[in-house]
């Protein structure tokens, strides 16, 4: 008989997955609660050990600590189904791998793995082992987000021609973590950027051909404390050094052809000085959307030819849109157009709904929304930008995805031991 509730292990206790414990909380504390965290695994054993006390303290119930992954499938056995792999963006590949192979459901933090040829022995992985594979996107979960999507599907501005985002900002200061400086660790432009690419792609569907420009800007970069987002990084920024070398690109610059005929300007600048900017807008035939971004629950504005729509009167222009049962429960209702909530509490909604999710796909059998292949397709999107500079010329996502075209990523595969001769042994 299929459980009705997931057993799972939290590998990887850093910032993320401190905020995962957060989400799990939060699932576990509404009508729909599908998940128990059995254990946490990290190879840094203080970082576990903390991740334990805080999950004792937000769930009730201490969960058992591991340093190796291997290890713990063994000693735990059936009663454990399911891995959330929250560890830095250069291991997704080796540990998923190992939990796809150890029988385990996977939900993979973004990107599902630092290069395109390591999403893709994930993804072979899932269906050699029949295991499901989701991927955290968790932006495309806000409430907001899914409203832009409905005002688009329903024709709210008639037939999309343009898609522009931008996020620029950041100057010269360490962002989050010195890993994501590294070109080999997975730089900020894949790690943070890789939130946009999945984020058009949802908006406006497939991206056919991409022209790109990236660059490394600030070439070294210091350590101002910052405690990251929802401040679950003081632990270790006040550990990291003054300065750092970075070796990884900054800024990504690009123009997209999306396969319905739209046309998308994307910029994600984090070396970026005096005014940072941030901007997502769709116009279409008939109108515009100017969306608030991520996370922030603040309205989006629709402009019409004849006026703006910036209230609950923007519903009238998405009469499909509806949240699934446990978003409108933990967003204050089906048709949410705007919202109030901190950071770290809309945070954890989000990372909740990814929860119930695995959940509900593993008891029914089913596949989740970010599939690997989804997870693959916004990664070939991210690195699309960086091959088409490499190269010269535009390139088309399809030849990104299929590994056709990888000059920039084939030195993060030599790195990884994912390089074509490497991977045969595998
Ligand atoms: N969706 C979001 O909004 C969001 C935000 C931040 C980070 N992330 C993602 O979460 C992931 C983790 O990022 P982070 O900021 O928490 O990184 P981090 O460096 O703070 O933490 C990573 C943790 O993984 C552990 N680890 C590394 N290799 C391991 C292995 N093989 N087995 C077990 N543990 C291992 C490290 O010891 C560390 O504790 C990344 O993929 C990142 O892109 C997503």
């Amino acid at each position: 008989m299929l459980p009705d509730r997931l057993a799972l292990a939290l590998i990887g206790c850093g910032g993320m997955g401190r905020r995962h414990l957060r989400g799990l909380a939060c699932l576990a504390a509404s009508s729909f609660s599908n998940v128990d965290l059995v254990t946490v695994c990290d190879v840094n054993r203080d970082n576990a050990s903390l991740a334990a006390i805080e999950a004792a303290d937000l769930l009730g119930r201490r969960p058992r600590i591991y340093a190796d992954v291997e290890a713990m499938v063994r000693e735990l056995g059936a009663d454990l189904q399911a891995a959330s792999v929250t560890t830095d963006a250069a291991s997704h590949h080796t540990v998923a791998l190992a939990c796809l192979d150890l029988g385990l459901h996977l939900l993979c933090e973004k990107p599902l793995a630092l290069t395109v040829r390591g999403c893709r022995l994930i993804m072979d992985a899932a269906k050699r082992t029949g295991k499901i594979v989701s991927v955290a996107e968790n932006y495309r979960h806000d409430p907001i987000n899914r409203l832009a999507r409905a005002l688009i599907d329903d024709g709210a501005i008639g037939t999309p021609r343009l898609m522009i985002e931008t996020n620029i900002g950041g100057k010269n200061a360490i962002a989050i973590t010195p890993w994501r400086h590294m070109k080999h660790a997975g730089t900020i432009v894949v790690d943070a950027g890789i939130h946009y690419a999945d984020i058009l792609r949802y908006y406006l569907g497939e991206v056919r051909a991409i022209y790109g420009e990236v660059r490394l800007h600030e070439k070294i970069r210091y350590n101002t404390g910052s405690a990251g987002p929802g401040g679950f990084y003081a632990r270790w920024s006040a550990d990291f050094p003054a300065q750092i070398e970075a070796t990884g690109e900054d800024a990504l610059y690009a123009l997209l052809s999306f396969g319905n005929g739209a046309v998308g300007h994307w910029i994600d600048d984090h070396a970026g000085h005096g005014q940072p900017a941030r901007a997502r807008q769709v116009f279409g035939s008939e109108g515009s959307l100017d969306c608030p971004g991520d996370r922030n629950g603040r309205p989006i504005a629709l402009h019409l030819d004849d006026g703006l729509v910036i209230s609950q009167g923007i519903l009238d222009h998405a009469p499909h849109y509806r949240l699934d049962p446990l978003a409108a429960e933990l967003f204050g209702g089906e048709r949410v157009w705007s919202y109030q909530l901190e950071f770290n509490d809309i945070d954890a909604r989000l990372l909740a709904l990814e929860y119930h999710e695995l959940g509900a796909c593993v008891a029914a059998g089913a596949q989740p929304e970010v599939t690997a292949e989804e997870g693959l397709a916004d990664l070939a999107l991210t690195y699309a930008p960086f091959e088409s500079h490499r190269l010269g010329r535009a390139v088309s996502l399809a030849e990104v995805a299929n590994g056709d075209v990888d000059a920039y990523q084939r030195e993060i595969d030599v790195q990884l031991g994912l390089a074509a001769g490497d991977m045969t042994t595998r």
